[in-house]
């Protein structure tokens, strides 16, 4: 008999059990993994835990400031919040090719990271908080030979010579176990339910070309607008992902008696259990409408509005 308290009590002494008084941080991306297993350790072991919020600015609308709100604010979970947009886009600077980016940006995620912890490591910090789950154990450990179709990058993929003792409290858990005991914590619904988001953020729906300020700012505009429209209509939690890719593509269109020449924005929402293998999502048509109408509006650099109709296979959830 399964249950989040529990789980909690169990993790609480193991985790006093190997820390002791030493110190620990841990790496928060501001999903629902880093974030349980972030308070977890500080339930634990209280202000002995700092986390770092690396701000790649490649995050959705308003997404950095609600989870240093929620750490630091609420949680009052010592915190290091690294606004660091300008060295990834900086980094990101001529990329296109989309491996490229994704080596890019995790490269560019170490560094910060390291330069971070170097200063708290002086503060002798010893242990590393990881949000590791059951299925990433699985799924590292199965040698399967399965050829790489996108190389991941997300918090998880730090170096393993940073030369931290690993505390990784949600390893025997499932996603679900995970998002009870996030609840069961208090942690906001907003954070508890929220989908899978990429490590390299925006940058990798930004297809075709370069990730640069402009498209990342027209893209995460038509990615608010989406969410609102979603969270709305009550469809958030259904989706296993929702969210906007913007091809680096114009198109005429007509707006009152002016020709336009704007982006095209293309909504990809999809049902799964895993990932592995998805569906695309049957929007309501009045649902879709409104976002389109609402995006085309609302975004000056926006003037069209298509759906992606593939599930996977043959196509991924991301475009890139
Ligand atoms: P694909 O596009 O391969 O994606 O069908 C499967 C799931 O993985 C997510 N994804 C990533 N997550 N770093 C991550 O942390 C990445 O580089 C990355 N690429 C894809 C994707 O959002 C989907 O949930």
């Amino acid at each position: 008999n399964w249950s989040a308290g529990s789980v909690i009590e169990d993790q609480l002494e193991k985790i006093r059990a190997q820390v002791g008084d030493g110190r620990v941080i841990c790496a928060l991306s501001g999903g629902v993994d880093s974030s349980v297993a972030a308070l977890l350790v500080h339930k634990a072991i209280g202000d002995q835990l700092t986390c770092v919020f690396v701000d790649h600015g490649l995050m959705r609308k308003n997404e950095g400031e609600q989870v240093i709100t929620a750490f630091r604010d609420h949680y009052r979970v010592p915190l290091v919040a690294v606004d660091a947009e300008e060295r990834f886009l900086a980094r990101l600077r001529g990329v296109t090719d989309p491996e490229a980016k994704r080596k890019a940006i995790g490269e560019e995620f170490i560094r910060v990271f390291e330069e971070e912890s170097a200063k708290l490591a002086e503060g002798g910090a010893r242990f590393l908080v990881q949000g590791t789950l059951y299925s990433d154990v699985i799924e590292s450990g199965g040698g399967t030979g399965a050829a790489t179709i996108k190389s991941h990058h997300n918090v998880g993929g730090l170096p393993e010579d940073l030369e931290f003792e690993l505390v990784e409290p949600l390893r025997a858990l499932f996603k679900d176990e995970v998002r009870a005991v996030g609840a069961e914590l208090g942690l906001p619904e907003r954070l508890v339910w929220r989908q899978p988001f990429p490590g390299p953020g925006l940058a990798i729906r930004v297809v075709g070309g370069e990730a640069t300020r402009a498209r990342l700012d027209t893209l995460r505009d038509a990615d608010a607008i989406l969410q609102d429209e979603i969270r709305r209509a009550g469809l958030y939690r259904e989706l296993w992902q929702s969210f906007c890719v913007l091809p680096d593509v114009r198109t005429v269109g007509v707006q009152g008696d002016e020709r336009t020449y704007g982006y095209v924005v293309v909504i990809r929402a999809v049902t799964s259990d895993d990932a592995m293998t998805a569906d695309w999502a049957r929007l309501p048509y009045d649902l879709l409408e409104q976002i389109a109408s609402r995006m085309i509006n609302e975004i000056r650099e926006v003037n069209r509005v298509v759906l992606d109709i593939t599930s996977k296979p043959p196509g991924t959830i991301e475009w890139e």
